[in-house]
């Protein structure tokens, strides 16, 4: 089973400020630093440090070399990313004293995917292989039907929802993992049970993923319920959290590990991303994660 993660690449730079600007405000912030990140290479890096062989395939611009760099140095493979003219992506994060973000999203490349670079990314992987998407790159739907058609396994983050996920056709999708808010988004639902109940409804053979904020996760599919609650630590940065959680959860998909375990595996690792700054770098590796007891 090969996992192919399909997605974005972001310089994330992240402005520290006392409370994120609103409309008509102009604020100054502490400092600025700037990360590697994007949903896609945040999941990736997520799962090869949980110990995956993970391929990932996404657009970079002319000043995409550092991706190409931290992909290698983490064992994620790069034989699938194309280098076009142009920026790539990058994401403006307003982090606030409590460690909670805004973000703008500027796609760059991450919008610059064709049906002819799909189709050849994904002629190299077949049936029974793993899909990870997110909702940062074009073409999404295209993605899903192709990889559909070839019997590959949809995992869909998505996030950020807008309508090109309800332009695609999520019948086709296994696993979705997705937070409460993107939950209501999906079902208009706004009770954890309710959304859960509704997606079950919609889609009957999916594995579903919810995550609760500080109320930890749910996993739900058909009779089957999980749940863990999160580890309490002291937030200093939540971006890159949930792709952490998404990334373990897949590099922990067809190892036959209890689910129970897998989710206090990710929750772990979540908990981790949380008390450290930045995206990428703040990914623990699966020993980290395997011997952490908690703050
Ligand atoms: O999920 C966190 C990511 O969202 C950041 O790294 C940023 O690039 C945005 O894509």
């Amino acid at each position: 089973m090969k996992i192919l993660d399909f997605g974005s690449l972001n310089y994330d730079y992240v402005y520290r400020v006392e409370h994120a600007v609103t409309a008509g405000e102009t604020i100054s912030s502490f400092d600025m630093e700037v990360f590697c990140g994007g949903k896609g290479l945040n999941q990736a890096i997520a799962a090869a440090r949980a110990g995956a062989k993970v391929y990932l395939a996404g657009m970079v611009g002319t000043d995409g070399k550092l991706f190409m760099d931290i992909c290698g140095e983490n064992g994620v493979d790069t034989s699938c990313i194309r280098q076009m003219s142009g920026k790539s992506g990058h994401a403006i994060i307003q982090l606030d004293k409590k460690g909670q973000n805004c973000i703008l999203l500027y796609g760059g490349t991450n919008q610059m995917i064709t049906k002819e670079y799909t189709d050849e990314v994904l002629s190299d992987f077949g049936e029974g292989d793993v899909l990870l998407l997110q909702n940062e790159v074009n073409l999404l739907d295209y993605i899903i039907d192709r990889a559909y058609d070839k019997g590959m396994k949809i995992v869909l983050n998505p996030s950020p929802f807008d309508e090109k996920i309800t332009a695609c056709d999520l019948s086709k999708v296994s696993v979705f993992m997705l937070n409460e808010i993107e939950g209501e988004q999906v079902t208009g639902e706004k009770e954890p049970e309710r959304i859960l109940e509704a997606l079950a409804g919609k889609f009957p053979e999916a594995e579903i993923v919810l995550t609760l904020g500080s109320n930890g996760v749910v996993y739900s599919h058909k009779d089957e319920r999980f749940r863990q609650d999160i580890y309490k630590v002291e937030t200093v940065d939540t971006t890159a959290a949930g792709d952490t959680f998404t990334g373990y959860f897949v590099a922990s998909m067809g190892k036959g590990m209890d689910m129970g375990a897998v989710l206090r595996r990710c929750s772990k690792a979540a908990a981790i991303a949380v008390s450290r700054k930045g995206a990428v770098n703040s990914i623990p590796m699966e020993k980290e994660v395997d011997r952490w007891q908690g703050q």
